[in-house]
């Protein structure tokens, strides 16, 4: 397979609106670092979110000579910046979707997540707007079918966010070439579709906010310093050695090699930051109080839960469904002051993007 394979023939479509929703997720094997246009340099593995989303709604009609491509408002107001990364995208998919070129488009996006939450949106945002465009090709082309439809939207979703690759389906989403799975590419995520212990259906993720400010380190940045990293070489081998034990374990319901993989999977990619040129900290104290606090409570109170992180201070626990009551107790009695404004938000995994009108 190449690129070409997604590249759709020119058309006029007539004028129409569409609105759909896509959730966020969380990676369990990091994707950090990346070649050429958007390619990971190791394979990922990611639970899909259910709360956490991006609504996006489009109308569109046909474009006038000159007209602009397209007009974006964030929650009903315009957005400088997120306007400029949706330019961008759109000149990056323009080869595949040829078809945009025809069209004016009234983009209208929010998140379901407090905005000021330090959560990143951008999976949620690209893969929701990708779904939108790919929808409009499908209606168009009779011969796509419901697999080609959703590899493209995880294609054209993964040029604007890398992880937003991930978003499209659920519960469970592999991205990345890789000898553990044999349906994995490097152009679009899939759904893992092997057997998920029934230890992990409905699990959850309570997301602890230990700082709302936007990051102060994008992940286009942090993906670079991956290029020249000293340790590339070792970090790629132990993303596949950690992909394999945890698709065992997924299958398995090994829990304790499950915290095991996703906590080291964690801590490396803050320790590859750290160990960059120039070494870059994005976690705070907070983060690391939080951390041992949950591993006492672990240890304690028999509880399989564990933590993740994304490349920034707040953390996400991951737990079993019958735990939630017994967890979210504990955090409010010892987590809750770390969090800014004590805010937690409490998620589970889903199943990813829908198409909520067309
Ligand atoms: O999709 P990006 O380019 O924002 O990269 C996100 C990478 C991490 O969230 C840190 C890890 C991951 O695999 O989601």
């Amino acid at each position: 397979m190449d690129e070409s394979t997604f590249i759709s023939k020119n058309f006029k479509p007539k004028g129409g609106k569409i609105i759909c929703e896509s959730p966020s997720n969380i990676a369990l094997i990091k994707y950090w670092g990346k070649y050429g246009l958007q390619f990971p340099i190791n394979p990922s593995i990611s639970f899909t979110l259910s709360n956490c989303k991006t609504i996006t709604s489009i109308e569109y009609c046909p474009r006038s000579k000159g007209q602009e491509r397209f007009n974006f408002l964030y929650d009903g107001k315009t957005k400088k910046s997120f306007e400029n990364k949706i330019g961008k995208f759109f000149n990056r998919i323009s080869s595949f979707c040829p078809y945009l070129e025809n069209l004016f488009l009234k983009i209208n996006s929010k998140n379901t997540f407090p905005h000021s939450s330090g959560i990143a949106s951008s999976a949620s945002a690209f893969s929701s707007l990708a779904f939108c465009v790919v929808s409009i090709e499908k209606r168009y082309n009779e011969k796509m079918t419901e697999q080609n439809f959703l590899n493209k939207v995880s294609f054209i979703a993964r040029l604007g966010s890398g992880s937003g690759s991930r978003s499209i389906s659920g519960p469970l989403m592999i991205w990345g070439e890789n000898e553990f799975h044999s349906e994995s590419s490097n152009f679009f995520a899939v759904n893992f579709g092997k057997k998920i212990h029934s230890l992990f259906k409905n699990y959850q993720n309570t997301i602890l906010i230990i700082d709302d400010k936007i990051k102060h380190l994008s992940s286009s940045d942090g993906h670079k310093k991956m290029i020249n990293h000293p340790f590339l070489n070792d970090r790629k081998n132990q993303a596949r050695n950690n992909l394999k034990r945890i698709i065992n374990a997924i299958s398995n319901g090994d829990l304790q090699v499950f915290i095991e993989v996703v906590e080291e999977e964690a801590m490396t990619l803050h320790a590859l930051m750290m160990s960059s040129h120039p070494p870059t900290v994005l976690i705070k104290s907070q983060t690391l109080e939080v951390i041992k606090l949950l591993k006492n409570f672990r240890e304690k109170e028999k509880v399989p839960i564990c933590f993740t992180l994304d490349a920034g201070p707040n953390v996400h626990l991951l737990y079993p469904e019958k735990y939630k009551l017994k967890v979210i107790k504990f955090i409010e009695q010892k987590l809750m002051h770390y969090c800014q404004n004590n805010l937690f938000i409490n998620d589970s995994i889903g199943l990813g993007t829908k198409l909520l009108e067309f």
